[in-house]
């Protein structure tokens, strides 16, 4: 990614994301160069899988090639009967729908809270049907969702709950750690992550027995007994040694990266607070927020939307991002007659009024200040 673009006579360009790596992340690919564990099997692989287990507060690490995979396997695992219902946000990653579509099951919807922009909580309850068997809340741009009215009702309805915690390495619930909080939890370490391992991602699971199965279908369920005999459909979702051994030096460099990311959250806080034509992240008191991305949404008297704001930044030579598009606003599924007549009203305006600033954990403070100055400037 680049540091950063200069075009003549004008500042440097500020990108919405840099990864930050190490002098140890060198030393440990080389490792894996130095000795040829290059591919799915290594130290590394369950050096990173045990230490970011630890560090989340779970019993098993299942280190996979995505995100999306991730999730994939997840869903996957809990051998749910078609059809059955998974409750997850309209406003996410489309990675969240097609693991449970891909799973032969039926996304239903809810929509997000206005403040956290995670899924609304009091929405669920009433989304619960007798096919109902897991929820998937997703704690959004590194704030945890509200987790305790859903392990309610999971516990009421005997349902499982998949976190997708992408967004938000290291976010605490209440005093908990988020990742640790469902059955099960899905990690990515795309490079725009709070850890990354280029591409890459993680399956938290609490129960051994999800765990083998994970581990399992991660391996083109290969079984153990006689190597080339399949009982069971798997994947290819491996990760490497030399992916592993970049997140095992991002680990180990974790608390150094909450620290820059909440530094940058009180800052854009401090900096952009007082702006009467904007609404910028929450952290409700039961949250530490840990902004893996800083959003801003516009309020309604400002003329202009989202697409707009991100020119206007961009000819003051800052990079941004849109918000989400909700699930049931994505063509790929209308055609496919899903989510027909559905309306999330605060996942619609968060699409067409949220965006992004630069939040890379290079970040530095006068990079930050110009943003701050050029948003300041658009709203004079
Ligand atoms: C909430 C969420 N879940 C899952 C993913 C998918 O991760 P990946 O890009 O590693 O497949 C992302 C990607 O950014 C995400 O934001």
């Amino acid at each position: 990614m680049p540091d950063a673009v200069v075009a003549e006579g004008q500042a440097p360009f500020i990108p919405v994301n840099e990864p930050l790596l190490n002098d140890q992340t060198r030393r440990y690919v080389e490792e894996c160069i130095d000795t040829g564990w290059v591919s799915s099997e290594g130290h590394f692989i369950t050096d990173f899988e045990k230490s970011w287990a630890r560090y989340c507060g779970m019993d098993h690490g299942i280190a996979v090639s995505s995100g999306t995979t991730a999730l994939d396997l997840a869903v996957a695992c809990l051998e749910l009967e078609p059809d059955s219902e998974v409750i997850m946000p309209t406003f996410t990653i489309i990675s969240c729908a097609l693991a449970i579509l891909r799973a032969g099951l039926k996304p239903v919807l809810v929509d997000s809270d206005p403040r956290t922009w995670c899924l609304d909580v009091n929405a669920v309850a009433q989304k619960i049907t007798s096919r109902t068997r897991a929820i998937m809340p997703v704690h959004m741009y590194g704030h945890p969702v509200d987790m305790d009215p859903l392990l309610d009702l999971a516990r009421k309805h005997n349902l499982s709950i998949i976190e997708d915690a992408a967004e938000a390495h290291g976010a605490k619930y209440k005093e908990q750690t988020v990742g640790s909080i469902g059955d099960l939890s899905c990690f990515s370490f795309y490079a725009n992550k709070i850890i990354t391992t280029g591409e890459g991602g993680m399956v938290l699971a609490r129960s051994a027995e999800h765990a083998e199965r994970l581990r399992s279908l991660r391996n083109l369920c290969f079984r153990p007994d006689r190597r080339f005999y399949h009982t069971k459909a798997g994947h290819n979702y491996r990760l490497t040694n030399l992916q592993a051994a970049v997140g095992l030096s991002q680990v180990e460099a974790m608390d150094d990266h909450l620290r820059r990311k909440r530094w940058l959250g009180k800052a854009y806080t401090e900096q952009l607070s007082g702006i009467d034509q904007i609404a910028l992240p929450v952290e409700e008191p039961w949250a530490m927020n840990v902004y893996w991305m800083y959003g801003l949404v516009l309020n309604d008297d400002v003329p202009y939307d989202a697409v707009e704001l991100a020119r206007r930044l961009r000819a003051k030579g800052v990079d941004t991002r849109p918000f989400f598009l909700g699930m049931h606003e994505q063509p790929v599924f209308r055609e496919q007659g899903l989510f027909v007549g559905d309306s999330y009203p605060v996942a619609e305006r968060l699409a067409v009024r949220g965006l992004y600033l630069p939040s890379g954990l290079a970040l530095t403070e006068s990079q930050l200040a110009r943003v701050c100055e050029a948003v300041r400037e658009v709203f004079a």
